[in-house]
């Protein structure tokens, strides 16, 4: 870990109701080309760019001078220039220029994030407390394994980033919800045995699903013989879950192996608070084809896009009727210990 990075702190009047100390995923490498990005994370309005040598940085987006989104202006050579007057900051949030002027006041420079990049993420150190992280940047080696192909988006949410939780913890809606890309036997998904262990901040559902019908993506992806024996792992990390889903032909290898082969299917979802009821999906998937496999992954990769799409109606049509019923109850069930479990690590952690 770099100690000598010079790094801003959350103020504490930004402090909020997320868990902290914690690396956020704030961009996916891929958006930040040319421009900057401006984004609010965590109640934090900030400008993601990269230096002259390409390093990603992030600064509070807000002018020193008055007060102006930073983000109104333009990038200059790794540097931007305030749309309003003029100012010219360096990465680092130093103010290097101002027009007309020849001294430029020691005082002028924005706040600058802790930011690092790595595997095609970009996390933020979301902090108050430890300028130095007192964790490692999670690590994503399937971003860069070389039996995987991925791609991924970001979405935005209207709604708490909880609600994505509960539904990426409780993949027994794939039955009812994603029935035309990766569902499946409702009977099977409802009935799939699981199990639920639960570490240091972290849960763990697996569910097995034995001698199924490999659904859609699953056959157009790899040559099944007949039935699978189908896994859904659900890791969940408070800031991101990771879920490991895939299918070998029935009885031809435990589920227990790690190494075991068939189709694989490992999203990254990492699903970033922007305000209390407004949120950022960031996801990839990686996916192993054995042969053909640009086309296969690309297509992999877009019924995961439509899987997601149809999650994001379901969620956000939730989100609107939570609000309209605010003060009804919901009845719990079977499906719903992942969930309840990551609700307590989070509840446990504010
Ligand atoms: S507000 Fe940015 S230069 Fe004046
Ligand atoms: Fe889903």
């Amino acid at each position: 870990m770099n100690n000598k990075l010079k790094i801003d702190l959350v103020e504490e009047s930004q402090q909020n109701s997320f868990p902290k100390n914690q690396w956020f995923v704030v961009a996916l490498s891929k958006e930040l080309k040319d421009d900057f990005i401006a984004r609010k994370v965590l109640n934090i309005p900030m400008i993601l760019f990269r230096d002259p040598q390409g390093k990603v940085t992030a600064l509070e987006d807000r002018c020193c001078h008055r007060g102006m989104p930073l983000s109104s202006g333009h990038l200059e050579n790794g540097q931007i220039r305030c749309g309003y007057h003029g100012l010219l900051y360096n990465a680092t949030g130093q103010c290097v220029e101002v027009p007309g002027q020849d001294k430029v006041p020691n005082k002028a420079k924005v706040k600058n994030y802790h930011v690092i990049e790595k595997q095609g993420l970009i996390w933020f150190w979301y902090s108050f407390e430890y300028e130095t992280p007192n964790s490692e940047v999670p690590d994503y080696p399937y971003h860069e394994h070389e039996d995987y192909l991925y791609d991924g988006d970001v979405y935005h949410y209207d709604t708490p980033y909880q609600l994505i939780h509960d539904n990426l913890m409780d993949l027994s809606h794939l039955a009812y919800v994603h029935l035309k890309t990766i569902g499946g036997n409702a009977k099977i998904h409802m009935n799939a045995e699981m199990k639920v262990t639960q570490g240091d901040n972290q849960v763990v559902v697996k569910r097995h699903m034995l001698a199924s019908d490999p659904p859609p993506t699953y056959s157009m992806a790899y040559p099944f013989q007949a039935k699978v024996d189908r896994w859904q792992e659900i890791d969940f990390r408070v800031s991101h879950i990771r879920i490991w889903t895939g299918a070998i032909d029935t009885g031809t290898d435990s589920l227990d192996n790690p190494e075991r082969n068939g189709f694989n299917m490992r999203g990254f979802h990492a699903i970033t608070p922007e305000t209390e009821n407004t949120c950022h999906y960031f996801w990839t998937m990686s996916t192993n084809p054995q042969h053909d496999r640009e086309r296969i992954a690309k297509v992999v990769i877009e019924q995961t896009r439509l899987t997601f799409d149809e999650d994001k109606v379901v969620i956000e049509a939730q989100f609107k009727n939570l609000k309209q019923f605010e003060h009804k109850e919901m009845v719990g069930i079977h499906i719903d210990v992942g969930l309840v479990r990551a609700r307590r690590i989070i509840a446990d952690l504010i």
